[in-house]
């Protein structure tokens, strides 16, 4: 598939997405996000893919957020449409059925900062710069960053970088949890292929069950949560993995998953 906006690459069951505008340092246009809507269905579904890496084009900027190009032109009802349709995006994103790595290559700005967000596993260049900018320009983080943001570092934290709009670099951004490593911009890449490749190992059911688990924390209570935990707990006990994998424990062999 040819994307104007996208770049993908797949090698060794992962796929690295990169958006590629960097002339706009990647801000999120219309074309961008319709196109990061279909190849993430596409990739979803595609059993070449295991773990895809998301990462944006040139040494400068991640995403620097939704295009005010375009911002510029909404009103109080295609603003709604605007951001519900984003929001859809990245909640594809985010409930994809395989894991989502992002490599902030630099500013995170806005919805950079929110796509960011959505994806599973964070990792950030020394460079990078992470911000919810938009009260600069009249609005609210309106692609899900208010309900994430507070929920992975706090309401305190997010209702300040919300009303102030500063950036904090990548060593703050882990600090607070918001990355989970920080790298050389030139090692970025590399790193997360490392961390992808561990995980294209492993039985790939057992890493979908767990994406599902993990993101039902943020919407159940922990009771329902935990029965959800136990039926796809026993969804895996089903598998030929699940005999695959404790059986190669007890013969003392690697796992070969075939991921059924
Ligand atoms: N939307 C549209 N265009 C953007 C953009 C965005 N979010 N962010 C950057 N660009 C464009 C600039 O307009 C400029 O285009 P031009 O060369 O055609 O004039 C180009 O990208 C380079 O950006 P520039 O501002 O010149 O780079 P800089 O190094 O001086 O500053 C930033 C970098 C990230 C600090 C600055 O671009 C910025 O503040 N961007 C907007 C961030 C933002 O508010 N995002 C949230 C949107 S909700």
């Amino acid at each position: 598939m040819d994307y104007q906006n996208l770049l993908i690459n797949v090698k060794d069951k992962i796929a690295v997405v990169t958006i590629n505008r960097p002339d706009k340092l990647n801000a999120l246009n219309s074309k961008t996000m319709s196109e990061l809507k279909e190849a993430f269905t596409e990739l979803n579904t595609n059993n070449e893919v295991y773990v895809i890496i998301l990462t944006g084009s040139g040494e400068k900027a991640f995403v620097a957020g939704a295009d005010i190009s375009e911002l510029n032109k909404l009103n109080m009802i295609s603003g709604k449409e605007f951001a519900e349709k984003g929001q859809d995006v990245f909640n594809t994103i985010e409930n994809l059925n395989k894991p989502v790595i992002a490599a902030v290559n630099g500013f995170a700005l806005g919805g950079g900062c929110e796509i960011a967000l959505a994806c599973h596993i964070r990792l950030a260049s020394e460079n990078a710069k992470f911000g919810q900018p938009e009260v600069n320009l009249g609005i609210i983080p309106g692609y899900g960053g208010t309900q994430r943001l507070t929920r992975l570092i706090n309401s305190g934290r997010a209702m300040e970088y919300i009303f102030t709009g500063d950036m904090i670099d990548a060593n703050e951004a882990f600090r607070i949890g918001l990355v989970n490593h920080v790298y050389p911009l030139n090692e970025l890449l590399n790193k997360a292929v490392e961390i992808a490749k561990k995980i294209t190992y492993k039985g790939q059911v057992a890493i979908k069950q767990s994406i599902k688990a993990i993101n039902a924390a943020n919407e159940m209570s922990s009771k329902e949560g935990q029965n959800y935990e136990a039926s796809l707990f026993a969804i895996c006990c089903g598998t030929e993995d699940f005999k695959e994998g404790t059986s190669a424990f007890l013969d003392k062999r690697k796992p070969n998953f075939k991921n059924r």
